[in-house]
């Protein structure tokens, strides 16, 4: 089966693309490039032995993917094309609805010209807003979102809801991902923010390797156990993973699917920490410093609703997380601008 795969070269996308290949999936890739490198590509073939199918553009060009469906039999779609910074969406929102919901609408467009009936939409669960409880389960309320960037999620999650209702053939499943992090296990790819990552985990991963001096710690003064805010981190070959789960299971069978992608384990900023120092052999100097804009003391999945439909359970260990983190970071200090440390034929 083929699977167009926007964002394919991206963090969470790449790890997908490798897990869709090596389940017999074709996967054919578009991607602007505006967060990622080329130099994927290349990895993705040398960790499957696959070259895979890859087209340079950006999802608004509706014209671009009406060439990609008329060329490629595509059976379904995942949608990982988008921008994802919280602050950057503050400043600059415009640009986050333009990429990340006209981006969607024109997809979305193009895939109903193509006869393509089958989508998977990168969500997230930032989508439900500061949570009345935890665990999380997908009834849960969305909305009364801290972000554009969140808004633009859950405006994307509301078009493809309506959507779906107007095509009741179509199968639309929407992923609500916790806090993905973790690199494949080879150190082969990972995730390779630009600039100062935004993100607690690449955050501490250049702090262990000397490119950082210290982690913030955006306030210890939370109402958890040790006061730090507290998240359900997820590796990210758990959340691939559930992409081909959830296609597998689902990519026939009409209808709105909605999944939390989580561990169901909440893991405090000083235990991330901790076990980082322990996967790094070194201490991670940190300082405590006020809250962060728009934070949340605490929020993780309840992921049973995954575990039930999709037979999809998350398997590596917050330690596996930092591990493959370290690996790929030790092996890439430069991200996709270092030299390959992997062998080629
Ligand atoms: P990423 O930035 O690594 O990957 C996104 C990819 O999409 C990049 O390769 C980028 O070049 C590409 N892209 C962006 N805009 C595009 C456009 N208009 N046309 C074509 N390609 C475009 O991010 P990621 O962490 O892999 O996230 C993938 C998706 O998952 C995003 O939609 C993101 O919002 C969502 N998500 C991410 C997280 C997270 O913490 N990483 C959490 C929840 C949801
Ligand atoms: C985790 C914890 C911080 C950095 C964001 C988006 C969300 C989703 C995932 C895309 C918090 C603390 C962080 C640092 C710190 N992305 N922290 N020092 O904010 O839970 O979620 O990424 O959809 O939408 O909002 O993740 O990794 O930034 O923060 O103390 O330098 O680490 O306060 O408690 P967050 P994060």
């Amino acid at each position: 089966m083929n699977v167009l795969v926007t964002g394919g070269l991206g963090y969470i996308g790449s790890h997908t693309v490798v897990q869709l290949i090596e389940n017999g999936f074709t996967p054919v890739i578009v991607d602007n490039l505006a967060n990622s490198s080329i130099e994927v590509l290349d990895r993705i073939k040398a960790l499957t032995d696959h070259q895979a199918c890859f087209y340079e553009a950006d999802v608004r060009d509706e014209k671009c993917l009406e060439d990609i469906f008329s060329k490629h039999n595509i059976d379904g779609v995942m949608h990982f094309a988008g921008l994802k910074s919280v602050a950057e969406s503050v400043a600059d929102p415009l640009t986050y609805f333009d990429n990340n919901v006209s981006g969607s609408l024109s997809l979305v467009r193009a895939m109903t010209r193509a006869n393509v009936k089958c989508l998977i939409f990168s969500s997230s669960a930032t989508v439900y807003g500061e949570p009345e409880r935890v665990p999380i389960t997908e009834e849960a309320s969305t909305g009364n979102i801290a972000s554009p960037y969140g808004r633009s999620k859950h405006m994307v999650e509301q078009c493809l809801t309506d959507l779906q209702s107007a095509t009741p053939d179509s199968s639309i499943c929407l992923l609500r991902y916790f806090n993905p992090v973790g690199a494949h296990p080879s150190g082969v790819i990972g995730e390779d923010p630009k600039g100062t990552p935004n993100n607690l985990m690449p955050f501490i991963a250049q702090v262990a390797v000397g490119k950082r001096e210290k982690l913030s710690v955006f306030g210890n003064d939370y109402p958890t156990p040790d006061g730090t805010g507290i998240r359900d981190y997820i590796h990210v070959m758990d959340l691939a993973a559930g992409h081909v789960a959830a296609f597998q299971k689902l990519a026939d069978k009409s209808g709105l699917h909605v999944f939390n992608l989580g561990t169901g384990k909440g893991t405090s900023v000083m235990q991330m920490i901790y076990t980082f120092s322990v996967a790094c052999d070194a201490n991670i100097p940190f300082e405590i410093c006020p809250r962060r804009a728009g934070d949340i003391a605490e929020y993780w999945a309840d992921p049973s609703k995954a575990s039930r439909e999709l037979d999809w359970h998350a398997r590596y260990s917050l330690m596996e997380m930092a591990e493959d983190t370290w690996r790929w970071q030790v092996n890439n200090p430069n991200g996709y601008t270092s030299p390959r440390t992997f062998s080629e034929e």
